[in-house]
């Protein structure tokens, strides 16, 4: 009897083993890939099952995150698991060349088609031409980040089409004026005073990108605070100029016009920078929207242009309406926490005729 029960024992022992082998079903249960690699398909989880996986989202392999899904095997349903590792950082380009007003973008390539967080450590002004440098950081959804230095150089449409820069003068403050394909710029500014006229043919067109997008800004902020600012007059062309010079001259008389309206030629609303906002009366100074106008467009990048009681300066009366855009960095240097200079007396030049 003892005899019998240890033949037998192995055998049922290797019967139970060969059963479970028979009718387990193995197969893995998690696969993981990196970014941009292939989707695995229902044959890299097991060999045994015919058919596909039906994923419950759809597996994006350019998006990291995990997916899950089911396949059927001898009519019962099983679970697999795919996780969409990114582990490379974003590229960031060395260098970009940009026209002068326009908007810079820093090209940046991730692997990844999740969005990416792009930020600078200086305001992006495409205002003044020249080169200068700015720190980038970019991070993917998956908090892998680069970041560089890059440089940033803005041309001028003269620069661009190999025009002749010709040196002016050296102001009394030191700043370099130049004629750059007939138009003047002090240090990079662009001018239009009475000393330093526009081409009769200049016109941008309008007001031009750099001025819409961050008055767009300034006009989004201020209504937050319950002051709505719009542009009553923006862009004149020098037609426009001379007809609206004329009015003046008839109703003033030539003497009185010129303190308050440019010449054809010498206005700032033709450069398309320059907009008058709301009012063109002088008490709008004193009511919410102008002072809010007087004491934050600098944070726009914006100038009250002509400057209460500095008519000598500018060549014109107070017009707490017309403010003029130069880019951040200028804007905060002329509003003098409050006090406002004038161009003028900054870049020490003039404005007569
Ligand atoms: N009112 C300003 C000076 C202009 O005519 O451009
Ligand atoms: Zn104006």
């Amino acid at each position: 009897m003892k005899k019998k029960i240890l033949i037998f024992t192995p055998i049922i022992i290797l019967g139970i083993v060969g059963i479970y082998i028979l009718t387990s079903f193995n197969y893995t249960k998690e696969l993981t890939i990196k970014i941009g690699e292939a989707i695995p398909t229902l044959n890299d989880f097991t060999k045994k099952a015919k058919g596909s996986i039906s994923w419950s989202n759809n597996v994006d392999n350019y998006i990291n995150g995990t997916y899950t899904g089911t396949f059927l095997y001898n009519n019962k349903k099983y679970s697999v698991k795919l996780n969409v590792v990114d582990d490379k950082a974003p590229t960031i380009t060395d260098e970009v060349t940009v026209n002068q007003y326009d908007k810079v973008e820093i090209p940046v390539t991730d692997n990844s088609h999740d969005n990416l967080d792009i930020s600078t450590d200086i305001d992006l002004d495409t205002f003044k031409v020249g080169t200068f440098i700015v720190n980038v950081t970019a991070i993917d959804a998956n908090n892998n980040k680069a970041t560089k230095e890059v440089k940033v150089k803005v041309i001028s449409e003269a620069e661009k089409n190999g025009k002749n820069i010709e040196v002016v003068e050296t102001t009394n403050k030191g700043y370099l004026v130049q004629k750059i394909d007939n138009l003047y710029y002090v240090n990079g500014l662009l001018i239009a005073n009475k000393t330093y006229a526009l081409p009769n043919s200049y016109n941008p067109g309008g007001l031009l990108e750099l001025f819409n997008s961050n008055f767009n800004d300034l006009k989004n902020a201020a209504k937050k605070e319950g002051v709505n600012l719009s542009v009553i007059s923006g862009y004149r062309s020098y037609a426009t100029q001379q007809g609206t010079y004329n009015n003046w001259v008839s109703y003033y008389g030539k003497t009185k016009a010129d303190t308050l309206s440019a010449r054809p030629g010498h206005s700032e609303h033709q450069t398309g920078l320059a907009a008058d906002i709301n009012s063109l009366s002088q008490s709008f100074i004193n009511t919410k929207e102008g002072k809010w106008l007087n004491d934050n467009c600098y944070r726009y990048g914006f100038i009250i242009r002509y400057v209460k009681d500095k008519d000598d300066q500018t060549g014109y009366m107070y017009e707490p309406w017309h403010i003029r855009y130069v880019g951040k960095d200028l804007a905060k240097k002329l509003y003098n926490n409050g006090d406002w200079l004038t161009v003028e007396e900054y870049f020490g030049i003039t404005s007569k005729y």
